[in-house]
């Protein structure tokens, strides 16, 4: 037996169910049950029937996932797989923001520790951040941990006042201009697709700026044969098996999420065999971070 077909054995026997973010690989990709954006498999994850989650993703995805469904056993194939992001910011800092502004919300980005969720008012993804900071009733605003994110958003909802945080993510942050101008100037048909992790410079430079989901939508809805993309290089593969004989490129400095990678076949097997790895979220904490996400499910579309 090849090792997808134990897996597939070993998902039947477990009663498990694997959902894999779009930045892992390929044959992770291909394997899993539902691959996507970090919301589709949050509100995923929450429509599942089955005793096992198998999260194919970084640590933050598999405690969302369980502190959602407190009641599914959730197994992280690398439990080390970690998001340097969720830990950028801190409870003081919050504190001294509500102490400041009186009608203060503290808006969560999903990539974040559930220490942090816990001491926030909602969370939001890259995919649904703009239309719930909108509809918030207060007009101060403090988003963690993402700068990018926070100033993508703050410039679609101008009358809001955003305090700023400093977080950002190695991967996005670090995608250079001068190399997306020579991708632009070799490849002069192409559009720019743009994550709102990016920074200002990149994010300036876009066709269109959007979630890695919205990123993939657009290139099928898009005329255009040829793209210039700027997120995680997984995404590669999702866009090539949706858009057969459109071209994709990557800047030179290739964007990869170590962590993601570190997921593989082996690791995903060997904890469906063996049950390790499962996240335990202690109960109070799991209860109060709980909050924000549920209300994120709620006030997306
Ligand atoms: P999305 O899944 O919301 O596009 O976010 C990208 C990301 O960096 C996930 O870690
Ligand atoms: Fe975190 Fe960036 Fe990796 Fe996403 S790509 S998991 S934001 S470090």
């Amino acid at each position: 037996m090849d090792i997808k077909e134990e897996i597939n054995q070993l998902k039947k026997e477990k009663d498990a169910v694997i959902l894999a973010h779009y930045y892992v690989r390929p044959e992770v990709q291909e394997i899993a049950d539902y691959t996507g954006d970090s919301f589709y498999l949050s509100r995923t994850a929450e429509k599942l029937t089955c005793r096992v989650i198998v999260f194919a993703g970084v640590f933050f995805m598999g405690e969302s996932a369980k502190i959602l469904n407190p009641e599914k056993v959730v197994l992280m194939p690398e439990v080390s797989a970690d998001c340097a992001m969720a830990h950028m910011a801190d409870p003081e800092t919050i504190q001294k923001m509500r102490d400041t502004y009186d009608d203060l919300a503290v808006v969560c980005y999903i990539n974040s520790t559930a220490e942090l969720k816990r001491h926030s008012d909602v969370c939001v993804t890259s995919a649904n951040a703009v239309q719930i900071v909108r509809e918030l009733p207060n007009r101060h605003i403090f988003f963690i941990p993402d700068r990018n994110l926070a100033r993508f958003v703050a410039r679609q909802v101008p009358e809001k006042h955003f305090v700023f945080n400093d977080g950002f993510c190695p991967v996005h942050e670090s995608m250079k201009v001068r190399e997306i101008e020579r991708a632009r100037r070799q490849h002069p048909e192409a559009l720019t697709l743009v994550h709102p992790e990016c920074p200002a410079a990149i994010c300036d430079m876009a066709d269109y700026v959007g979630s890695t989901s919205g990123i993939i939508r657009y290139a099928q809805d898009s005329p255009s044969r040829e793209f210039i993309v700027c997120t995680e290089s997984g995404v590669r593969w999702e866009l090539e098996r949706k858009n057969p004989g459109k071209t994709f490129y990557f800047p030179d400095t290739e964007p990869v999420c170590e962590d993601m990678k570190t997921i593989t076949l082996e690791k995903i097997r060997d904890v469906l065999r063996t049950g390790n790895n499962e996240i335990h979220v202690e109960e109070s904490s799991a209860s109060q971070a709980a909050k924000p996400l549920e209300r994120m499910m709620d006030l997306a579309a």
